[in-house]
């Protein structure tokens, strides 16, 4: 199934390639600046395609289409573009996102970003890999000396100004603090070391199931704002090397403790 998922991945990778800084069509989804262009679908068929001659019987959840479901044992879940928007304004931070969910376990992760020419597989239990080369997380253990990084939900306004007010709390202590655009990228890199930490609320299964493996089979760790056990399918996400997990639940928990 690992190759499989990375031969679909090279394939639309292809096409973020093609129709990169070209023309094609763009479409708003439930709100304005939720967008979907001609190339998340067309990169989409071509993943459903390679998956459904290997593996004609698996169910399938993908972004744009949704669910396929057969009742199988075996669910393929698939960002085709994760970073449409920077995509569509021709910034090259996007990658194509696919894991594979076995009887509710994630086994197998694949993500990547043809611009970069980075590929991130991994299998359970058998650790991360960037172009073939393991990855590990960070050994930052301080957060004052982290690098971390956020994304934000299409309405951030929609959610007490959670999002916004977590990330206020992290720079006016003077952390550093990227956002790519990309949540599927924002995991590989803190799987690869060169973030330490990421956080974000409100993004979906797709986002994430890929991504969820390769930070965790790098020895990371993952929980929701919480501190409690986390699943692709809830809103919160704390991503770690570990080591800074604590410090950063704790300011994470204490602003919503605020809020509510
Ligand atoms: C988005 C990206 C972004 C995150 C958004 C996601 P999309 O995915 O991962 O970093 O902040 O919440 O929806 O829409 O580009 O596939
Ligand atoms: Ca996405
Ligand atoms: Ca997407």
């Amino acid at each position: 199934m690992l190759s499989t998922a990375i031969k679909a991945a090279h394939r639309a990778g292809k096409i973020l390639k093609e129709y990169f800084n070209k023309s094609y069509k763009i479409e708003s989804k439930d709100v304005i600046s939720n967008l979907v262009t001609e190339v998340d679908k067309k990169a989409e068929e071509v993943i459903f395609r390679t998956i459904k001659k290997d593996y004609p019987t698996h169910n399938l959840l993908s972004e744009e289409f949704g669910a396929l479901d057969k009742d199988s044992d075996v669910k393929w879940i698939i960002d085709p573009l994760d970073g449409t928007i920077n995509y569509a304004h021709s910034i090259p931070i996007c990658c194509i996102s696919i894991g594979v969910e076995i009887r509710g376990k994630i086994i197998y992760g694949v993500i990547y970003n043809p611009f970069g020419k980075e590929l991130f597989t991994s299998e359970k239990g058998k650790g991360s890999y960037l172009n073939g080369k393991k990855i590990t997380v960070s050994k930052v253990s301080n957060i004052g000396k982290a690098l971390l990084v956020t994304g934000f939900p299409y309405m951030t306004s929609k959610y007490n100004q959670i999002p916004a007010k977590i990330f206020i709390e992290f720079v006016s202590r003077d952390i550093p603090i990227r956002r790519l655009g990309s949540a599927s990228l924002d995991l590989c890199y803190t799987a690869c070391g060169k973030f330490d930490g990421f956080w974000e609320y409100n993004l979906n299964p797709w986002d994430v199931a890929a991504g969820y493996l390769i930070l965790k089979e790098a020895g990371g760790k993952i929980t929701n704002f919480g501190n409690r056990r986390y699943s692709i399918y809830e809103k919160e996400i704390l991503a770690t090397n570990g080591l800074i997990h604590n410090q950063m639940q704790k300011i994470i928990e204490s602003v919503i403790r605020k809020v509510f």
